[in-house]
């Protein structure tokens, strides 16, 4: 297979390669952190750590780690699982502009949030794990390789920038089906990620990581993660699932990321506090409480035209209040 090992110590050198740099960047970030908290950036925290965190997720901050200080993650995943080539390919939850978008306001955490409350975000959710220290050394790495992937960005050219993927997931208007999922699962995913959900192993032992992520089960993410909610996991399986041949019709992508959410996974505590202003919570998010009266099933699978229309239904209420 074109992704086996010898693809990503490539892609690996590639990256290493154009980490040139790195020092202005940092010293930018020396001077924002300076100024900020008053405190210096650790000599350690290098663009290149930073890389290797976002890949080797599992072994440099995952729960094997021989330090128990340094167990971080609860997932096994990298943060490159779902951030593909390390966050550098264009498009679908690409890493390439990020830093240029934060701080701004998060409706989940109810407040203005900058990217290393972002990454901690993941860090909780997506990797089923604790948050790092703001001012740890694997925090600064992490902001400085997201910085410098912005300006790489910046300095490279429109045909670079442009992503290839098939055109956006556009929502089906019915609810998602699981058991039509089960049948694409079993055909199109299974290959890889296991006729179980539970992924292939990168080596015997569990620090390594997986060649193939699992889906469901106590290594994946937790059921406050983003990639839990139907639509958002239908955008990015559409964009970029099966790996190399992303294919799906809106249909099949829709079905198949109901399915592989109807799966056990971790539980995070918490969640009723999220979006506490309720009415922007996404219509998809699973958990409730919502402000409207639909149902828990109709927010997981859907549809949501209704639901959408409900909110519509109550902004033009309330601007006629005036
Ligand atoms: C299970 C999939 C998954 C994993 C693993 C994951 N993320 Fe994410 N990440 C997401 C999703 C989904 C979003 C939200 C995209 C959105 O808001 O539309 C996101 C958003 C982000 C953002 C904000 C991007 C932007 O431009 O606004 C950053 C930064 C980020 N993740 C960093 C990380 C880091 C660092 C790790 C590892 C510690 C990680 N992620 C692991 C799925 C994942
Ligand atoms: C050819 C192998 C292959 C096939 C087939 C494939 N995937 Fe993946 N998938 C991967 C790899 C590899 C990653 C992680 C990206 C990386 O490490 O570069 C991934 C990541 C993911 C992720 C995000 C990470 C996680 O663990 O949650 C999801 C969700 C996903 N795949 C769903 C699917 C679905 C649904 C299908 C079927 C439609 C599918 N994949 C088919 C190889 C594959």
């Amino acid at each position: 297979m074109s992704y086996g090992r010898e693809a990503r110590s490539f892609l690996f050198a590639t990256v290493a390669t154009a980490s040139v740099g790195a020092g202005a960047v940092l010293g930018v970030l020396h001077e924002r952190s300076v100024a900020s908290a008053g405190a210096s950036v650790p000599e350690a925290a290098t663009v290149e750590y930073g890389r290797r965190l976002l890949r080797e997720t599992a072994l440099l901050m995952g729960p094997d780690h021989e330090d128990p200080a340094m167990r971080y993650t609860g997932a096994r995943l990298a943060c490159a699982s779902c951030h593909l080539e390390t966050g550098t390919k264009p498009g679908t939850l690409s890493l390439m502009q990020s830093a240029s978008r934060y701080p701004r306001p998060s409706p989940r955490d109810g407040g203005v949030r900058d990217l290393r409350d972002r990454i901690n975000g993941c860090m909780l959710r997506s990797m089923n794990g604790r948050e790092l220290p703001r001012d740890s050394v694997e925090m600064i790495a992490m902001e400085a390789y997201i910085y410098h992937l912005g300006e790489r960005y910046a300095a490279s050219s429109e045909s670079r920038r442009a992503a290839s993927e098939p055109a956006a997931f556009a929502e089906p208007k019915r609810a998602a089906d699981p058991v039509a999922g089960e049948v694409v699962y079993a055909e199109r995913c299974a290959v890889c990620h296991g006729a179980d959900g539970q992924g292939l192993r990168a080596t015997l032992e569990p620090a390594d990581g997986y060649v193939f992520p699992p889906l469901w089960g106590s290594d994946s993410y937790n059921d406050g993660a983003g990639m839990h909610r139907v639509l958002t996991a239908a955008s990015f399986i559409k964009a970029r699932m099966p790996l190399g041949q992303p294919d799906l019709t809106d249909d099949q992508a829709f079905d198949v990321a109901a399915y592989i959410n109807s799966h056990p996974r971790p539980a995070m505590s918490g969640l009723e506090r999220d979006y506490p202003e309720r009415s922007t919570k996404p219509l998809d998010s699973p958990y409730g409480p919502w402000a409207d009266p639909f149902p828990a099933e109709q927010h997981k699978y859907g549809p949501y035209a209704e639901i959408r229309a409900w909110y519509a239904a109550q902004r033009e209420a309330q601007s006629g209040d005036h």
